[in-house]
């Protein structure tokens, strides 16, 4: 059925949106009752408005769908299903994982305490008196891994859960705080996201690899926010009920993501993406902001496997404090300095790692640079380097959970290839 009806809404969706975009968001307003929003919207739409500098026109689009998504929790105001690429990531809502509803779990109680103080009384006691319980009891029967060898490790909601009411609850958008932009309390001004007192120039050099002892393509940039920033980029993520995606625990580890196009699509972190790309034109020369993520890593597994991302600028963005971590040598990012050559065909080295192991990165040695985790520390890197996350052992609870936030810009740098492809997918699901 979808792909016509897709295709379609898509045609519709960018003549309108060309419509109104030459305007100003006034007019979109108007006219917001009109717009036929599809399903999803995709990575050129998103470079679409990032290349015009629309941060509010993108913010409005995402925000659109994403409120006539399946993730409404006031279910008339769905006004389509769940789009396939959603489930085939992982996004599905009839399945879960032990360590996906334990964090969902964590993230209700840990909402419970936060609105209590004075914040949203009313939620506070639905997810006290609601989710909380049913979160649990979901879990409690969840059978441990060894048993869901045939799923690798997807647990498909059964019919009691259905009774007790699951589907009305899990993986929907249940709390969003509404913290707009940052703003000077004095002055009303909106404030710069990234930490002011960056040396731009020298970041830029080391992209080059015109400073002693840079490597190309990859630059460490510590305290890249500035700490108001810092603290509300964190508890966005902690707060928002936005993690949709699990992984098969079996296959590919145990880690939630949050993707642009379905909930996290919050001001502050449009904001960030364009104040990065204006401040490093040497990198970002042209590279449009095509996709934005966050992943929360379950402190019991590992994390993710040998893999690059189509794209030209990666930038990956730690906000876990230190004290989380409790080896500071490790918990952040390995990346491989062999490149690719230009015939490699994206989907196949990204998914036989074996050959990519020992083709590319056997000859090197391994060379890498290994960049461990900090809070606050953003890594640039060239999207088309293999990349793993590297060990990690942080503290348990949902405050010192890892949290990893990626930024792709343009796309991948290689060849001849024309694909226009979403970055996502470690493999598909169910
Ligand atoms: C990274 O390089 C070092 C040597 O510089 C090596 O010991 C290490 O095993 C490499 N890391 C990986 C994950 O291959
Ligand atoms: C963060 O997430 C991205 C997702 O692409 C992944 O490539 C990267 O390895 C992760 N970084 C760390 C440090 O885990």
């Amino acid at each position: 059925m979808g792909s016509l009806r897709l295709a379609r809404t898509l045609i519709l969706l960018s003549v309108s949106l060309l419509l109104l975009l030459k305007s100003s968001t006034i007019l979109a307003q108007e006219e917001e009752e009109e717009v036929d929003f599809p399903p999803l919207l995709d990575a050129d739409d998103i470079a679409y408005f990032f290349e015009r500098n629309d941060l509010d026109g993108l913010h409005w689009a995402l925000t659109n769908v994403f409120e006539r998504s399946d993730r409404n929790h006031d279910s008339a105001k769905i006004q389509h299903p769940l789009p396939e690429q959603l489930v085939s990531r992982g996004g599905g809502s009839t399945y879960t994982t032990a360590y996906k509803l334990k964090m969902d779990l964590e993230q209700a109680q840990y909402l419970v305490t936060q609105l209590r103080r004075d914040r949203d009384q009313e939620m506070a006691a639905f997810l006290e008196t609601h989710v909380v319980p049913l979160y649990q009891k979901v879990l409690d029967r969840i059978p441990p891994l060894d048993q869901l060898q045939r799923t690798r490790g997807l647990y498909p909601f059964q019919p009691h859960d259905k009774q007790l009411g699951i589907e009305a609850i899990y993986n929907k958008a249940l709390y969003a705080p509404q913290f707009g932009q940052l703003k000077d309390p004095n002055t009303g001004q909106v404030l710069p996201v990234l930490n002011p007192n960056l040396d731009l120039d020298r970041i830029q050099r080391q992209w080059m690899g015109e400073e002693q002892d840079s490597t190309p393509g990859i630059v460490v940039v510590d305290d890249i926010l500035n700490p108001a920033a810092l603290s509300r980029i964190r508890q966005l993520l902690l707060e928002k009920t936005v993690w949709y995606q699990t992984k098969m625990p079996l296959q590919f580890g145990g880690y939630a993501g949050a993707y642009i196009d379905d909930g996290l699509n919050d001001r502050i972190l449009l904001q960030l993406s364009m104040e990065l790309y204006q401040a490093l034109p040497r990198i970002m020369a042209g590279h449009f902001l095509r996709y934005l993520w966050a992943y929360r890593y379950d402190a019991e597994y590992t994390g993710i496997n040998l893999h690059a991302d189509e794209a030209a600028v990666n930038v990956n963005l730690w906000l876990t404090p230190d004290d989380a971590n409790l080896d500071p040598t490790s918990g952040g990012l390995v990346v491989f300095t062999a490149k690719p050559p230009p015939d490699w065909e994206f989907t196949k080295y990204n998914t036989d790692t074996d050959f990519v192991r020992d083709e590319l990165l056997k000859p090197t040695q391994f060379a890498n640079v290994t960049i461990p985790h900090k809070q606050n520390r953003a890594v640039l890197f060239d999207s088309a380097l293999f990349h793993q996350t590297d060990q990690y052992k942080f503290r348990k609870g949902y405050e010192n959970c890892r949290i990893n936030l990626t930024l792709l810009y343009g796309t991948m740098q290689r060849g001849s290839s024309k694909k226009k492809n979403q970055p996502q997918s470690h493999g598909s699901e169910l």
